[in-house]
């Protein structure tokens, strides 16, 4: 990784979102075959952009919720239920028929969300998340295309690793902030702190397990920066419409978040 001059907080933004690798792989920082994306100068600056809106949001509200939207049509409602419990990003994962559809209706009517795409598998498939509206990508695995995608794009990519050997590769991609997915049965906590204190720079997102329950604890570990889960917008509550209980949810994770954090 080139080290990059720091002074100031837009420099300080600007450096965080590198960790996040859309900047890093947009400025030619990343070493590997996946990096080193030529985009242009705007296209860089989107990405600074968007990994600086995106690295200083973990840093406020560590909690990136994951969501399932059967029904286009209930995306908007719970992006905006999310925000109000005051979470602001929201993950929809490509797992669904109605799902480009959905973060197009979020990036169109929630200029309060920081929308992006979950369970991208595929260049393509992150391609059509970023054209539909999608300021980031979460992979559930590593993989070389999509995260050389993600750079062409200009978007931050934070794929999934459980292991050393796929931390390192993608430590080789230049990425420092990788979801670490499924937490709860890939070693959860202590495999967390194992690899935090050989892989120094980097920062995980435990995703997979995760609940209210034990949301403090994960946030407490020095390598974690954030934790994702599907808890906040049970399938149940989206489909009967209780979006008010999604904001509880959200509330609910927020106020653990700032006693563990802060
Ligand atoms: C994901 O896509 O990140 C996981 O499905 C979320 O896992 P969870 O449902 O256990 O929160």
């Amino acid at each position: 990784m080139t080290s990059v001059p720091v002074h100031g907080e837009e420099d300080r933004l600007a450096e965080d979102g590198r960790r996040i690798g859309g900047a890093s792989q947009a400025s030619g920082d990343a070493t590997g075959s996946a990096g080193g994306a030529t985009g242009s100068a705007g296209g860089a600056s989107r990405a600074i952009g968007d990994a600086s809106r995106l690295s200083a949001l973990l840093a406020q509200t560590p909690v990136v919720p994951v969501v399932v939207i059967d029904d286009a049509s209930n995306a908007v409602p719970v992006a905006r239920a999310l925000v109000a419990g005051g979470l602001p990003i929201v993950e929809i994962t490509l797992r669904t028929a109605a799902a480009i559809e959905a973060i197009g209706a979020v990036a169109a009517d929630v200029p309060e969300a920081h929308v992006g795409a979950g369970t991208v598998l595929s260049e393509e498939q992150a391609r059509t998340a970023v054209a539909a509206g999608a300021r980031f990508i979460v992979s559930p695995g590593l993989d070389e295309g999509v995260v050389s995608a993600a750079g062409e794009l200009t978007v931050p990519i934070m794929p999934g690793v459980t292991t050393p050997s796929e931390v390192q590769r993608a430590w080789n991609l230049g990425l420092r902030v990788l979801k670490y997915f499924p937490a709860s049965l890939a070693g959860g906590i202590p495999m967390l702190k194992a690899l935090g204190a050989v892989f120094r720079d980097v920062k995980f997102i435990p995703t997979g397990g995760i609940s209210a329950k034990n949301l403090r604890d994960y946030l407490e570990v020095p390598a974690v920066t954030a934790c994702g889960g599907s808890w906040l917008t049970p399938s149940s509550a989206i489909a009967e419409g209780e979006f008010g209980e999604i904001t509880r949810l959200a509330a609910e994770a927020n106020a653990i978040a700032s006693e563990a954090k802060g």
